[in-house]
């Protein structure tokens, strides 16, 4: 079973993954950085030289290919539950974790992150409450969700780990609960 993390750009996705497989001793795989690495070029310069449809059709495949891994940290952008063939093939063998935090906070962020192509626009928070209202509905397709704004990227990890636990049913026993629990505590966790 994966742990995949979605949400909107600058909710954490990647460095919170990162943390996650750390702690589990797995692999962390960043959607946007395979696709970069298929096409040869930074996101930026796809979705200017190739379009945004072209960019989705990559996500697309890239996400087919890593929902048949297992027991990976998956991080797709923040774009790719639009689809939701992506949401389906991601929930195959993945619990879904969706990262949230304010609109200020996400802007905070990423403002002076410019890799972003669908915000390099003049008015960059207005733009990310248009984005947040249209996904809305599509966020709300995860298991989890767990509000960045306020924790560090540790304390979202341990949350997202408490979280997954108790979601997970017993018969999706990978990573098991145990290797969760002994790298984190058990008291850590709340279980005791
Ligand atoms: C996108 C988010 C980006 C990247 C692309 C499109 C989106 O990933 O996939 O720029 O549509 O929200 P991050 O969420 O990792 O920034």
């Amino acid at each position: 079973m994966n742990i995949i993390l979605v949400g909107f750009m600058g909710t954490g996705k990647t460095v919170v993954g990162k943390k996650l497989a750390e702690i589990l001793k797995t692999k962390f795989i960043d959607v946007d950085d395979l696709i970069e690495q298929k096409e040869g070029k930074k996101i930026s310069r796809i979705f200017k030289e190739n379009g945004e449809s072209y960019f989705r059709n990559c996500e697309y495949k890239i996400i087919r290919k890593v929902s048949r891994f297992d027991n990976c940290v998956i991080a797709p952008g923040g774009g790719a539950i639009l689809e939701l063939e992506n949401v389906l093939n991601l929930k195959k063998n993945g619990i879904i974790v969706c990262l949230t935090a304010s609109h200020e906070i996400i802007y905070k962020r990423v403002e002076k992150n410019k890799a972003r192509p669908l915000l390099k626009v003049d008015k960059p928070l207005e733009r990310i409450r248009e984005l947040l209202k249209i996904r809305e509905s599509h966020y709300k397709q995860a298991d989890i969700f767990v509000d960045t704004s306020e924790l560090t990227i540790e304390e979202v990890g341990i949350k997202v780990l408490k979280e997954v636990v108790k979601f997970r049913k017993p018969e999706q026993q990978t990573p098991s609960p145990n290797v969760i629990i002994s790298c984190l505590g058990f008291k850590e966790l709340g279980f005791d």
